[in-house]
């Protein structure tokens, strides 16, 4: 049968990394909710929209489409903003935005209209906590902030972002997590029935063997 997939934790920790090998491996189709918060940032500051003026978010998501293709590129009302979207800057706006409540209802829906179909792999926040809590497989992955750090500046060098140092960012990491954590609406937290996996010290095929080892007995299972 074909299932949904939920991975959740804290910024940096592999999420994507690990969504993408499992979606092909699964022949599934990966969504990043970040990307989506982080699209959303973006446009409010290209039109000098207040990052907590919920009205105002709202009412410019309503004319805002944000779609991705299944090489993983993100497009913003027709424009690739796949590297636009990865700076310092819009990390911490996407986190800002992702606080207000009507925003989150915006994304939300979105989200589980196309998870309907079954076949995704879905990483962000809340998705086993509110996106989708029937998911049949709902990983919580984690990892030091330290091995976090440096995997996020290791990628800023390899995709040519500009980036800051690894202390720098291991401070953004923190404050981040710390202002997901505690906010009032869907906040990061493992969902009671989610599998905790710690990353630190494990490679990329560890972590996608490790899961794929929870998703196989649901593939062999009749509808
Ligand atoms: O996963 P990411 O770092 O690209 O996400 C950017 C921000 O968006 C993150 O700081 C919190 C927010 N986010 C969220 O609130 N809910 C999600 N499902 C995904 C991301």
């Amino acid at each position: 049968m074909r299932i949904n997939i939920a991975i959740d934790g804290p910024s940096a920790a592999g999420k994507s990394t690990i969504a993408k090998e499992l979606a092909k491996i699964l022949n599934y189709v990966h969504l990043d909710t970040g990307a989506m918060y982080r699209s959303t940032a973006l446009k409010a500051l290209q039109c000098g929209i207040a990052l907590d003026d919920e009205a105002a978010v709202c009412e410019m998501l309503k004319n805002t489409e944000i779609t991705m293709t299944p090489d993983g590129k993100i497009f913003l009302d027709g424009k690739d903003v796949s590297t636009d979207i990865r700076t310092d800057e819009v990390s911490m706006a996407a986190s800002n935005v992702s606080k207000l409540e009507k925003v989150r209802a915006d994304l939300v829906a979105r989200q589980q209209e196309m998870a309907k179909a079954k076949g995704f792999i879905m990483d962000g926040r809340d998705i086993g906590t509110v996106v989708l809590k029937d998911a049949e497989v709902k990983i919580y992955m984690t990892a030091s902030a330290y091995a976090r750090a440096e995997r996020r500046y290791k990628q800023n060098i390899e995709n040519g972002i500009p980036t800051s140092d690894i202390e720098t960012i291991a401070e953004e990491i923190r404050q981040r997590d710390y202002q997901d954590m505690h906010r009032e609406h869907s906040p990061l937290r493992k969902a009671d029935d989610a599998i905790e996996i710690d990353t630190s010290d494990m490679t990329i095929a560890e972590v996608t063997e490790a899961i794929y080892g929870y998703v196989e007995p649901f593939l062999q299972k009749e509808e």
